[in-house]
């Protein structure tokens, strides 16, 4: 209805009417499909009227040094958005910054406020994960208390998919993608030998398995999977591991294995803090999760003897824009949106959420979530979708996770390589 009342008004001469300033911002880690919801966020805007849409550079800390940019000096064309779209990393730049509460440091806030006052914006948009939701909680919750009518949006972004009231996450489907199939090249690699070998693959999700399950997605008619996954969900022995390798040995000699860069002990240690590793601590109190793989790979290899390798996966699961998801780019996009539609017909303080309205065919749709109930919350895999042994994923995962990774949006190349777009400064 919206959009036949823009064409009339446009076929009919009638100038638009104009929403006020907007301003958008990226935060937390990556995705490879977090600038699809930045050209969601633009374009709806700017189809509705927005006279100016700024960029906030590397998101609210970026903003508060006045560090932003004018979205329309950097997106000139249709190929540019197209680009975007195609665009691994945030490219407006991306922070892990803590706002301190409101009674603590007022002057942070009367700060921010002084900026989006001064750049006249009425609509703040922040595509991050559940760290950042607590940004647009804090925000929402001191523009209420000094009766600003600036409207404050989450839009959903996450490889982990770990966000509560969501039926997932804009980026969980692409890194899901990239590691069902990188997953299958590195099994049909380990049977080049005859030989025994184990490789352990380390995936990226912290404290949620979401993303080691899709080792999963692997298994095909050609290719039997991993043996085991191990995700976070479920405490870890190191001798239980140790055993079932050593036994599944005896009549298979390649052995591939997907844990979480999450995996703890019994007692809640971090496996990977038994790898030799140096710390390093965000400000929201994340450790850098890394080790875990290596650590896994060497005791067995001192042990028993026996050939190993670790991957990983690391950041190129959440920077392979050359093969993502078109259901999750798009969804993505629409996310991106579907905020910018909210706001305007005056919500604040609310995440925009992904729900599942068919299974078979599968339909997603968008709908809004109030931000308290998602702020600092991780949404980890149901226990009755992992295994009872606690060394896979169940069929249910599988069904929830497939239709997530359909299609493909293809790389524009140049020499061979695919193009990116970079911000102009
Ligand atoms: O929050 C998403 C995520 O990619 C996690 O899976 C991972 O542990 C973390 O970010 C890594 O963050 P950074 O790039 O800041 O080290």
């Amino acid at each position: 209805m919206a959009v036949l009342q823009d064409y009339l008004q446009l076929a009919m001469g009638v100038k638009m009417k104009t929403i006020g300033n907007v301003i958008v911002g990226q935060s937390g880690g990556p995705t490879a499909v977090i600038n699809s919801s930045l050209a969601g966020v633009y374009e709806t805007a700017k189809k509705k009227g927005a006279v100016k849409v700024f960029g906030m550079v590397n998101g609210i800390q970026g903003l508060l040094e006045e560090n932003y940019v004018d979205l329309e000096e950097q997106f000139t064309s249709n190929l540019d958005i197209e680009l975007l779209k195609r665009t691994p990393s945030s490219f407006l730049g991306s922070c892990r910054y803590k706002l301190p509460n409101p009674w603590d440091k007022a002057e942070v806030y009367e700060k921010l406020f002084e900026i989006l006052n001064k750049l006249e914006v009425e609509y703040f948009f922040y595509i991050g994960g559940n760290d950042s939701m607590d940004t647009i909680k804090k925000l929402s919750e001191y523009a209420a208390s000094i009766h600003s009518s600036i409207r404050f949006m989450g839009v959903p972004k996450t490889i982990d998919n770990d966000l509560e009231g969501t039926d997932h996450t804009p980026g969980f489907g692409s890194a899901a993608k990239f590691i069902g199939a990188v997953m299958k090249e590195t099994i049909v690699d380990s049977l080049v030998y005859d030989l025994k070998s184990v490789t352990i693959v380390e995936i990226m999700g912290r404290n949620a398995g979401w993303l080691t399950g899709a080792a999963a997605l692997s298994k095909t008619k050609e290719c039997a999977g991993p043996d085991f996954i191990y995700l976070p969900e479920v405490p870890f022995s190191i001798d239980d591991f140790n055993s079932k390798v050593i036994e599944l040995q005896k009549k298979k000699k390649s052995i591939v294995v997907a844990v979480s860069e999450g995996i703890c002990l019994k007692d809640g240690q971090l496996v990977c803090e038994l790898s030799d590793r140096v710390e390093y601590q965000d400000q929201f109190g994340h450790c850098m999760l890394s080790g875990a793989a290596k650590y896994l790979a060497n005791q067995l290899s001192a042990k028993y003897g026996i050939k190993t390798r670790s991957i990983e996966l690391n950041t190129l699961q959440r920077s392979a824009s050359h093969l993502t998801s078109l259901v999750d780019i798009t969804e993505a996009y629409n996310a991106g949106g579907a905020a910018v539609n909210a706001a305007i017909l005056g919500e604040t303080g609310k995440m925009v959420i992904l729900k599942r309205a068919s299974l078979a065919p599968y339909v997603c749709v968008t709908d809004t979530y109030d931000i308290q109930k998602i702020a600092n919350l991780e949404k980890k895999v149901p226990r009755k979708w992992i295994n009872e042994e606690g060394t896979y994923v169940t069929e249910e995962f599988m069904d929830y996770i497939k239709p997530l990774i359909q299609g493909e949006l293809v790389p524009f190349m140049a020499d061979g390589i695919p193009m990116h777009i970079t911000m102009k400064r």
